[in-house]
């Protein structure tokens, strides 16, 4: 199912999008130089909003800072001040923090394998990390704290779609870093009156995102993979299954937490997604299909299965009606429209990433 006309922007979020183009916001990006923080960047300058980005290129990159000055142009690029900077260190987060209205923290070691082969590095980014800019946020009183928390919160719990208040017990370091942000973030309110939202991102894909290396996500990893011919891997019977979130809606979903006036919206945690579930022997056939004219080698190539991997969730999918009623969000992509412009931008820039 497509939506029925995903040209034109939601209700709230078109007038969110007019308010910010008569009124400039300064702008904290966290993890600026990865694949979300890029797409917000990218988001806020195009906006006209003045931006402050962090990055240490521990998992992002340069060039995708050049992406995004490439696309918004030379005038728009002037309200951006990059920072290099560590967010495990406090001095480089107050520093960030001065003058800010609104923080957006994305920076964190992403993947479940990465945390289950170094959960103290995992822990030092994504929980020492993000008290620092907690910390460093609540003393520099910014207007609102929003931040990445993650599906992988819901863990061991059985339930189907997930909805916020159910969670189970986590599977992998990397959860427990993304359970104990929202658990922060809520002290934080409660003994700082801190206002933040946590919004829990369900397999985000889109341009940006890196194909590269041992803990690179699917979608980009199997991109590169079809379009150079060789072989996709599938962990598992290829029956598990995902809520793949194009990053539009994940922008989308940033701007309303940040700039939401509903009272009951503060203070809260919200699932961001599609309630959609793909699994991923679909997801491989709708990525060969998408390609197979221009890479017709595709027409006999079949992925190869592995065994399940340890920590992996079997499926995901998420109820996203507390952030349509409470935000007003309402997703713009579902994955087809999503992964034909993902992979269009990957057939003209893989060759930047890789
Ligand atoms: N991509 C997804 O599907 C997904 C799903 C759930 C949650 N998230 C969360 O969203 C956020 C952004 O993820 P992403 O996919 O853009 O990952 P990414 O790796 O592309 O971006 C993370 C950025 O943070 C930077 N960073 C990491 N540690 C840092 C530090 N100590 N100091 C300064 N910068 C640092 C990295 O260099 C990188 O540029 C992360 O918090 C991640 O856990 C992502």
């Amino acid at each position: 199912m497509e939506f029925p006309n995903s040209a034109a922007y939601p209700a709230r979020y078109e007038q969110l999008r007019r308010h910010l183009q008569s009124h400039r916001y300064h702008w904290l990006v966290t993890g600026v130089a990865g694949f979300i923080g890029s797409s917000l960047l990218e988001a806020l300058l195009g906006l006209n909003q003045k931006v402050t980005g962090i990055d240490n290129f521990s998992t992002g990159y340069r060039y995708n800072l050049d992406l995004v000055r490439e696309s918004v142009g030379t005038d728009a690029w002037e309200n951006f001040q990059f920072m290099p900077g560590d967010i495990r260190m406090l001095e480089d987060c107050v520093r960030a923090c001065q003058g800010v209205d609104y923080v957006l923290h994305e920076a964190a070691l992403g993947s479940v394998p990465r945390s289950l082969h170094d959960p103290i590095l995992t822990n030092a980014n994504n929980v020492t990390g993000f008290l620092n800019v907690l910390v460093a946020a609540r003393d520099a009183r910014v207007k609102r704290f929003v931040y990445a928390a993650s599906s992988s919160t819901y863990g061991d719990h059985p339930g189907l779609p997930k909805v916020e208040s159910a969670i189970g017990k986590p599977l992998s370091p990397y959860a427990v870093t993304k359970y104990v942000n929202e658990l922060y973030a809520d002290v934080f309110a409660r003994c700082y009156e801190v206002e933040s939202i946590g919004l829990r991102y369900f397999n985000v894909f889109g341009p940006r995102q890196d194909p590269n290396g041992a803990y690179a996500s699917v979608i980009p990893q199997w991109i590169a993979a079809l379009i150079n011919e060789q072989p996709v891997n599938i962990n598992g019977d290829g029956h598990t299954s995902r809520d793949f979130c194009f990053i539009d809606n994940v922008v989308q979903a940033n701007l309303l937490a940040a700039l939401s006036d509903n009272p009951r919206a503060v203070n809260q945690v919200y699932n961001v997604a599609l309630n959609d579930r793909t699994s991923l022997n679909e997801l491989y056939e709708m990525m060969r299909a998408e390609l197979i004219e221009s890479v017709p080698g595709l027409r006999d190539h079949r992925p190869q299965y592995r065994p399940f991997r340890d920590g992996d969730v079997r499926h995901s999918q998420a109820d996203i009606s507390k952030a349509r009623e409470l935000l007003g969000f309402e997703p713009t992509d579902r994955i087809r429209g999503g992964l034909k412009k993902t992979i269009a931008w990957y057939k003209e820039h893989l060759a930047v990433t890789c």
